[in-house]
C-alpha cells in the first residue's frame, strides 16, 4: 500500500516561527501517522511549477530556533493569477485546474498552507476546487480574524519593543523627538503592543487618525514638566484626520500591491519644524520579520503544526488552526479569506495606554 503522504507550504511575507511549524508538522507526521511530508518551495508557486523537496528527520532537525522558511516563500504566486510572460509581455493566467491536477497526481492526503490573510484566500479558493486543506496561520501583524493571535507577532513585538528601550537612552541624552516607525500594514497592534511595552509617550496607530496639532501640544508639554525628549511609536500605516496613509512602493505581480511606510519622516518634519526641537526617525522595516522566534512564537507554532495534524488525520479539512484563549482550535477557513482584524477603538490596551498618560494622537 502506498504511504499516506500531506503537502507543507510557507505563502506570503516571512516571519520567525515559520520553520518551526514545518519541523512540527513532519516530525508529527512521521512519528504519529506514519506519513510522508513534501514540501512545495517558494510557496504557492512551488506547488505551481511542480517544485517540492520531501521533507525528512534530517531536513526538519535542528530548524526549531531558525527564523525565516527552510521551504521559502513568495507573496507574489497565485494559482488563480499567474504571471507568464509571453512574447516579452506580462500575461495573468487562471493556472488553478493545473494545480489542482499537480495536487490529484502527487496523491496528497491534504495541503498544509501555512500563510497570512492573501494565503488563506488562496487556500480557500483552492478548497472549493476540491483540495484539502488546512491553514496554519502567521503573521507578525496580528491581523488575521478568528484568531487571537498569530506565530511571528511576539517576535516582532519584542524586537520593536528592544528598538524602542534603546532610543529612549539616546533621545534622552539629545533632547530629541524619536519617532520609531513598525510595521503592520492597516493593522495597529504590533504599534499598539510595542508602543505600550516600550513606554512610548505618543502611539500613533492606523485606527485612531492623528492631530498633528495634538503632538505638538504633547510634545511641548513634555518640555514645560522637564522631559525635553519624547518617543513617538507610529504605526507604517498611521495617517492624520483626513488625511492618507504613506505608500513606499507599489509591488504591480503582488496580490496586495501597497507597501506602506515613511509616515514617521513626515511627522518628525513637522513637529521639528513647529516646535524646534530635533526629531529624528528609525524605521525598523524588515528586522522585524528576522531573527530567531521567542519561546512563546515557538510554542504557539508547535501547537499549530499538532493541531494542523489532527485535523488531516480526522480530515476535518478547510479549516484554519487558531487559539482562543488558551485553547487550540480551528475555524472555518472561509471565516477568514479577505478579512483583516483591527485594533478595536474600546480595546483595553488603548485604555490602559490612557490611563498611564499615553497619547494617541488626539484628545481622547
Ligand atoms: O504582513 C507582514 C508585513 O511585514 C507587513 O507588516 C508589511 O507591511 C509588509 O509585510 C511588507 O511586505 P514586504 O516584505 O513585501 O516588503
Amino acid at each position: 500500500m502506498a504511504k499516506r503522504r500531506i503537502g507543507i507550504l510557507t505563502g506570503g511575507g516571512d516571519c520567525p516561527g515559520l520553520n518551526a511549524v514545518i519541523r512540527g508538522v513532519t516530525k508529527t507526521a512521521i512519528n504519529r501517522y506514519g506519513m510522508e511530508v513534501i514540501g512545495f518551495q517558494d510557496g504557492f508557486e512551488g506547488l505551481i511549477e511542480n517544485r517540492f523537496k520531501f521533507l525528512t528527520f534530517e531536513e526538519v532537525s535542528g530548524i526549531l530556533t531558525q527564523g525565516g522558511t527552510i521551504l521559502g516563500s513568495s507573496n507574489k504566486a497565485n494559482p488563480f493569477a499567474h504571471i507568464v510572460i509571453e512574447n516579452g509581455k506580462k500575461v495573468v493566467k487562471d493556472v488553478s485546474d493545473e494545480t489542482m491536477q499537480l495536487y490529484e497526481d502527487l496523491d496528497l492526503e491534504a495541503l498544509i498552507c501555512v500563510g497570512g490573510d492573501g494565503t488563506m484566500t488562496i487556500a480557500g479558493m483552492l478548497a472549493e476546487k476540491g483540495a484539502n486543506v488546512v491553514g496554519v496561520p502567521k503573521t507578525i501583524d496580528k491581523d488575521l480574524e478568528e484568531t487571537d493571535t498569530t506565530f511571528g507577532f511576539d517576535t516582532a513585538r519584542l524586537v520593536a519593543t528592544e528598538a524602542i528601550d534603546r532610543l529612549h537612552t539616546t533621545a534622552q541624552s539629545h533632547h530629541r523627538v524619536m519617532v520609531v516607525e513598525v510595521m503592520g500594514r492597516n493593522a495597529g497592534w504590533l504599534a499598539l503592543e510595542s508602543g505600550i511595552a516600550g513606554g512610548g509617550d505618543i502611539i500613533l496607530i492606523p485606527e485612531i487618525p492623528y492631530q498633528i496639532e495634538e503632538i505638538f501640544r504633547v510634545v511641548r508639554q513634555r518640555g514645560r514638566f522637564g522631559k525635553r525628549f519624547s518617543i513617538i511609536v507610529v504605526a507604517e500605516g498611521a495617517k492624520p484626520e483626513g488625511g492618507e496613509q504613506v505608500i513606499n512602493k507599489i509591488v504591480e505581480d503582488s496580490p496586495e500591491q501597497i507597501r506602506l511606510g515613511g509616515i514617521s519622516h513626515i511627522i518628525a518634519d513637522q513637529i521639528e519644524r513647529e516646535t524646534g526641537i530635533e526629531s529624528r526617525v528609525a524605521i525598523l522595516g524588515h528586522l522585524q520579520r528576522g531573527g530567531t522566534p521567542t519561546p512563546l512564537d515557538r510554542i504557539l507554532a508547535t501547537r499549530f503544526a499538532v493541531k494542523a495534524m489532527e485535523l488531516v488525520e480526522q480530515k476535518k479539512f478547510n479549516e484554519m488552526v487558531a487559539i482562543k484563549g488558551n485553547e487550540i482550535v480551528s475555524v472555518p477557513i472561509k471565516n477568514v479569506m479577505g478579512r483583516q482584524k483591527l485594533v478595536p477603538l474600546d480595546c483595553p490596551l488603548i485604555d490602559a495606554g490612557l490611563s498611564v498618560g499615553t497619547n494617541f494622537g488626539i484628545k481622547m
